[in-house]
Parts: C-alpha cells; sequence; structure tokens
C-alpha cells in the first residue's frame, strides 16, 4: 500500500501547477504551443468551406465558420460588403431580405430602395443603406428552406475583422478565403475619407491582422491566405498593394463580368488566361460550366481545366452541396462519388462546400493526412511537454 505522504503528493503537485501555472501542462491534441500549430495540409484539394458549413448552420456567421473548422476545412470562405458607415462585414447578398430577419423589424420599415447591382434593378433591404449598430440589430437564418432552421435568430452579423479572429483563434493553422464582393456596386454606395476605395479597406484590414506573403511563402504558411474576386479589374488594382494569392472567380457563361462587361468566352480563352496568370495563382469557376449537364447528367468535361493548369493556375471550383437537388445523377445521390470524379477524374485543386465535414471525411479516407506529419507533431508535443515542465519549477 502506498503510505500517506505518497498519495497526498500528487495532489499537492496538482495544485502546485493550478497555482504556478495559468497553461495547461499538457498539450490537447491539436492545441500546440504558440506558432507551433498544427500546419495548413498542401499535399491534397483544399478544403474551402463555404460560407463556412453552412449546410449545417446559417451562412457567415461566427457558429457557422466554427463547426467548419471543426470539421476539419482548410480554409473558411467569405463575402465581403460595406456598411453604410464604411464597415468591412461578412455577408453575401446586397440585400438582407433572404438571410436575416430584417421583415421583422419595424423600424426599418421604409429603408427598402431600388438599385442596379450588375446590370438589373434590384429591391430590397441594402445592406449598404443601413450602419454596423443598425446591421448588428439584425439576426441571421437559414438561406435554404430543406436545411436545419433551429439556429435561425440566434447569430449576428460578423464583421471582416470578426471573421478573421476565428480563424487566427483557432487551435490549428486554417486559412482564409474572403472575396470583394460587388465592388463596383460598394464603390457606387459607400465613400470612405480620403478618397479610398472598397479595395484599399479590404487590404488594409488584411495588413492590420498581418496577412502578407505569396502562395507557399513562409509568411503564407503562417496565415494563409487567398483573395478571391469576381471582378478582373479589383484584383489588377490591389496587385501593387499585396503579393497573397488571388483567385479569378467565373461566373455562369451567361454572365459578363460586373466591372469590364467581359464574357465568360472571353475571360475563359486562352489569350485573357496568358494576360491574367501574372496577376492570380488560379481560377474558381462554377463547376457546371467546366462539366455541363443535360438532364442533370454530366455531358463530356469541358478543357478549361486543362488549360489552365498548363499555365499553373489552380481550379477551385464552386460549389459542392450534398443535397439530392444539387447531385447530378450520375453519382447515384452520393456525394462521396461526386467528390471522387472533381478529385481524381478532373483533377481540380480546391473545392468550395457547403458541407466541408463530408468532404473531410471523404479526403481522410482516400488520402489521409501522413503519418510522417503525425509523427512529428507527436515530437513536437513532447518537446513542448518537455519545455512547460521546466517552466513550473
Ligand atoms: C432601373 O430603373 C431605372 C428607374 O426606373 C431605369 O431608368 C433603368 O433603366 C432601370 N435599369 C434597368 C437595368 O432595368
Ligand atoms: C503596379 O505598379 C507598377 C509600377 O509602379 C506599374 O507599372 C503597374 O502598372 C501597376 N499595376 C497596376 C495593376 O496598377
Ligand atoms: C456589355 O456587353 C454587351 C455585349 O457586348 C453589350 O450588349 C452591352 O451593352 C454592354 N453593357 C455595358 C453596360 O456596356
Ligand atoms: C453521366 O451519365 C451520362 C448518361 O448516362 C453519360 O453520358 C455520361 O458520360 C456520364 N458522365 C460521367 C462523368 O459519368
Amino acid at each position: 500500500m502506498a503510505s500517506p505522504s505518497r498519495s497526498v503528493f500528487p495532489f499537492i503537485f496538482m495544485l502546485f501547477l493550478v497555482g504556478c501555472s495559468s497553461r495547461s501542462l499538457y498539450p490537447l491534441p491539436n492545441r500546440r504551443h504558440n506558432g507551433n500549430r498544427q500546419p495548413l495540409q498542401t499535399f491534397r484539394p483544399y478544403n474551402i468551406a463555404h460560407r463556412g458549413s453552412n449546410g449545417e448552420i446559417p451562412e457567415e456567421t461566427t457558429a457557422a465558420y466554427k463547426r467548419a473548422i471543426e470539421e476539419g476545412t482548410d480554409f473558411i470562405e467569405t463575402d465581403i460588403l460595406a456598411s453604410k458607415d464604411g464597415v468591412l462585414i461578412s455577408f453575401h447578398d446586397v440585400c438582407l431580405d433572404d438571410t436575416t430577419d430584417i421583415a421583422e423589424h419595424e423600424e426599418f420599415i421604409n429603408r427598402k430602395r431600388t438599385y442596379e447591382v450588375q446590370g438589373s434593378n434590384v429591391t430590397g433591404y441594402f445592406v449598404v443603406d443601413f450602419t454596423l449598430k443598425e446591421l448588428k440589430s439584425l439576426r441571421v437564418k437559414q438561406r435554404y428552406p430543406f436545411r436545419d432552421q433551429q439556429y435561425n435568430g440566434k447569430f449576428s452579423i460578423i464583421t471582416f475583422e470578426e471573421f478573421i479572429s476565428i480563424a487566427l483563434d483557432a487551435d490549428r493553422i486554417v486559412g482564409i478565403y474572403p472575396e470583394m464582393k460587388n465592388p463596383v456596386f460598394i464603390n457606387q454606395r459607400v465613400k470612405w475619407p480620403g478618397g479610398k476605395k472598397f479595395e484599399d479597406k479590404f487590404v488594409e484590414i488584411l495588413k492590420k491582422y498581418r496577412y502578407r506573403g505569396s502562395y507557399m511563402s513562409k509568411e503564407w504558411l503562417k496565415q494563409p491566405a487567398f483573395i478571391q474576386s469576381f471582378a478582373p479589374t479589383s484584383l489588377l488594382y490591389i496587385s501593387n498593394q499585396t503579393d497573397l494569392p488571388k483567385i479569378l472567380l467565373i461566373d455562369d457563361v451567361n454572365m459578363p463580368t460586373q466591372d469590364t462587361n467581359q464574357s465568360y468566352w472571353e475571360i475563359t480563352s486562352d489569350k485573357y488566361l496568358d494576360f491574367i496568370k501574372e496577376y492570380i495563382v488560379g481560377i474558381g469557376p462554377w463547376k457546371d460550366t467546366l462539366v455541363t449537364a443535360s438532364d442533370n447528367y454530366l455531358r463530356k468535361p469541358t478543357d478549361l481545366v486543362a488549360r489552365a493548369h498548363a499555365r499553373n493556375l489552380q481550379v477551385h471550383p464552386y460549389t459542392f452541396r450534398n443535397e439530392n437537388k444539387f447531385l447530378h445523377f450520375n453519382f447515384s445521390q452520393d456525394p462521396y462519388k461526386e467528390f471522387d470524379y472533381w478529385i481524381n477524374k478532373i483533377g481540380v485543386d480546391g473545392l468550395f462546400t457547403d458541407f466541408t465535414g463530408s468532404l473531410h471525411q471523404f479526403q481522410e479516407w482516400t488520402s489521409p493526412l501522413s503519418t510522417g506529419e503525425e509523427d512529428a507533431n507527436k515530437l513536437l508535443d513532447k518537446i513542448v511537454f518537455m519545455i512547460s515542465k521546466f517552466k513550473t519549477k
């Protein structure tokens, strides 16, 4: 039997630790010492959490982003717009109507407007007509009626800076993937002191939080970020302000670019790709334009992925959604089959998905994180443990 003095020792030792150390002695899995957080995986296509895990939780909310991080995303994705008082926010639509409870706010009933957005007249409650304080009084709701409604009314709109802090606070390295959304419209409606443009404010915030460095540089791997936009002039405009990697989003074949009014065919031509490749590291096309469908069956893939890869441009198509209504019949209503097709047959470099957890599980199943990396992390844990033991003495 243990002597009394020996049996109380662990207890006293525990008290000693609680008293001396505000930091946990044993590094929890994934919660490693500052600077030694689990790195971004870069050996398989990126899991990009489209507006967070919005298949489960209302889009672009803190809860949706945290869920995506729990589920294993590489990047959290967001759309940046601006409030009336010039604060950049994470929100997708220029109008508040479809994803907030604005309709229940009588105090704002006279704010409805009609503005021209990308060539058509749109009527609704516009984000740009509300101050940040007013926007914060609203609550976000699920966009689609066939998704879980239980979180409606629980979460508020977040700012770009709040979005960034979610990534920086994560217990492993999680990248950000912000979009300069509707820059033409935002610059028409919102003005900043000193003649600054929306794009300037966007880069300012990234710099404030020390996001910098070209793709795969040491700085970039510490705080990875891709900047995305459907507006090529916005990407060109910021090219002299930041060397962070940029992705040109490509809309449906019928949609001209919002700034330069170029057709889909123009911006996907060899000539244009040769020009734009100096400014971007990849393209983000709608997946149904890469492989078109008819009667919900896929047809032959286009050559755009091959032409992009020939120019060393990555391809990150959008948007992968689990629900039956979004799956082509070829995939037997099985989202894993769809991932398999796009990753292993088409060979894309990243996937925007509403269901981060599903994509992560598929990738862990077919292409797991290398054990070598895990061993290295275990060794780091050991070292951290030894150092922390030394410190408490
Ligand atoms: C939008 O409405 C305004 C005012 O009624 C009109 O002058 C303009 O032509 C409309 N624009 C489009 C694209 O329909
Ligand atoms: C960036 O700066 C260089 C040198 O000042 C200039 O030649 C170039 O046109 C600029 N590019 C853009 C897109 O503004
Ligand atoms: C955009 O281009 C289309 C096709 O070339 C043309 O018909 C249309 O007038 C243009 N729109 C603007 C706003 O320049
Ligand atoms: C999808 O199904 C259609 C119809 O059977 C077939 O023509 C097409 O080749 C299939 N595509 C793929 C990628 O399996």
